[in-house]
């Protein structure tokens, strides 16, 4: 299945399982469970606003950094910069943090709520070049169907 075809599958999944569930942490648990397992990837998680950090919250993958600092990597740098970011290969990007040796390549992606950013949806890949303009659009969907369903 292409990509493509496999989000459109996913989004209406996402709001059925967010919808109404009055649980912030189940409902982000789940909705980076939904992302992980529809589209194969190797880590899917959250990263939370707390003051000026962002600290680590539901994901799926193996085990990864606590905090990242306001504007530190590509978490910090997405939250800093108020939107999405695409990284084609990580040894690119200057201060990427590895938490995992095996990632090549990332996305980022801010989840708001009433204009404000609350948390950075993450995505990692063990191969360069994963992420493109297809991935940032329905992510950026997912994440806006998500963030309807937090209270
Ligand atoms: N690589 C991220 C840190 C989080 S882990 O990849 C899960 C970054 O540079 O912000």
């Amino acid at each position: 299945m292409e990509k493509k075809e496999k989000y459109l599958m996913m989004l209406p999944q996402l709001k059925a399982l967010t919808e109404g569930v009055n649980n912030n942490t189940g409902a982000l648990a789940n909705a980076a469970a939904l992302i992980h397992e529809t589209m194969g990837f190797f880590w899917t998680g959250f990263y939370i606003v707390d003051g000026n950090i962002l600290k680590l919250g539901p994901f799926q993958g193996p085990v990864a950094c606590y905090e990242i600092g306001y504007g530190k990597g590509v978490c910090g740098s997405a939250w800093k910069e108020g939107r999405t970011l695409v990284v084609k290969d990580v040894e690119e990007f200057p201060g990427h943090i590895a938490c995992s040796s095996l990632s090549r390549s990332e996305i980022v992606v801010p989840v708001f709520k009433e204009n404000k950013i609350i948390g950075v949806l993450d995505i990692d890949s063990k191969e360069v070049g994963t992420f493109d303009e297809t991935d940032k659009e329905y992510l950026e969907s997912a994440m806006r169907i998500l963030s309807e369903n937090l209270v």
